[in-house]
């Protein structure tokens, strides 16, 4: 979830273990099915490897995406017209955004992310490439309502979400998400979001499950760093990464699998997985034009735009936080 990034505020105990990592973990894998918050696969090695994740051939978002940016200008221009203060949620290391500034005009640019880092070496690149640009990043956790800077007050705002993050959340979290995001821009805002499209179940486990097992190393990372921070002894070759489709709720599941009966121990604790018992560590929910429309809605933000890449993979939709005329 937005963030791939490290964590700016780490609670670490006087061993130098990031508490809420132990908690996660023991938790999660004390559940009947064993499960691990999605935020712990983005240390610097998993951050790196999702950065190659996005360059590989099968995993297509980040090209779809990019190629409705380059392409659909015009529309946004039209659309969104000038002197928006665009607010970018997890800006990260983002080539989009000049993509879309180019086209809007802009009065001023507020990055949002987690990681003070990031922010500020993706705030530099911005104003390089934007001389006259206000930039005004914002160290923030954008879960919850982020008070924007004195500046940008009376402006109208545009949010930025591309990447369908919003589909690594499960939906009462992306509609508390979206919810949030209405709160910090404000009545009459945008709010411009990528979301990934359902489609053929094969395209879609190979885009998670890379022939060069890329995004294999990227799940299996987790079990590393498990190993690595909280004295853990799991068996990172007995596990397999699997990424499947789940029709009931249209994700695309990342899960470690055992392929055999082993045993382990995790910050004193033991933990047993069968064969064929799964750690899941991923949800990739997927859209259609009426399920994406629906949870706009249902965070109060009307639809009034999509565009597709060429063929159809992907979508990128322009919102509005007003209350549909048609709602008695
Ligand atoms: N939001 C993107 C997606 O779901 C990026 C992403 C998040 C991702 N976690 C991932 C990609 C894990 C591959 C594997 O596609």
């Amino acid at each position: 979830m937005n963030s791939k990034k490290g964590l700016a505020l780490v609670d670490l105990d006087a061993d130098g273990v990031d508490r809420a990592f132990r908690a996660d973990v023991l938790e999660g894998l004390s559940e009947p099915q064993k499960a691990i918050p999605a935020r712990w696969l983005y240390d610097d090695a998993g951050s790196q490897l999702f950065e190659d994740i996005t360059q590989v051939e099968e995993y297509y978002p980040t090209r779809a995406e990019t190629e409705i940016l380059r392409d659909r200008c015009a529309d946004f221009a039209s659309a969104i017209g000038r002197g928006r203060a665009v607010v970018e949620f997890g800006s990260g290391s983002s080539v989009k955004t000049p993509l879309l500034l180019k086209c809007i005009e802009p009065a001023a640019y507020v990055p949002l992310d987690i990681s003070g880092d990031f922010l500020r070496s993706a705030a530099a690149d911005l104003s390089a490439k934007f001389p006259g640009l206000p930039v005004h990043p914002v160290e923030a956790d954008f879960m919850r309502r982020v008070e924007l800077p004195s500046e940008v007050a009376d402006m109208p705002k545009l949010g930025f979400f591309p990447g369908s993050t919003i589909g690594n959340m499960v939906p009462r979290t992306a509609v508390d998400l979206l919810r949030t995001m209405r709160e910090t821009l404000g009545e009459g805002s945008m709010l411009l979001i990528g979301m990934d499209l359902i489609k053929d179940r094969a395209v879609l486990e190979a885009a998670y499950d890379d022939a060069k097992g890329v995004t294999a190393e990227f799940n299996l990372n987790l079990a590393r760093r498990i190993n690595r921070e909280l004295d853990g002894t799991i068996p990172v070759e007995k596990l397999r990464h699997e990424a499947r489709w789940n029709d009931d709720f249209a994700r695309i599941e990342m899960h470690l699998v055992a392929l055999e009966d082993i045993a382990f121990e995790v910050a004193g604790r033991s933990f047993t997985m069968e064969a064929g018992e799964t750690i899941h560590t991923e949800n990739s929910h997927k859209f259609g034009k009426r399920s994406g429309n629906a949870l706009l809605l249902a965070g109060g933000w009307t639809p009034v735009e999509r565009w597709l890449d060429n063929r159809g993979l992907f979508s990128l939709i322009l919102a509005e936080a007003t209350i549909p005329r048609s709602a008695p």
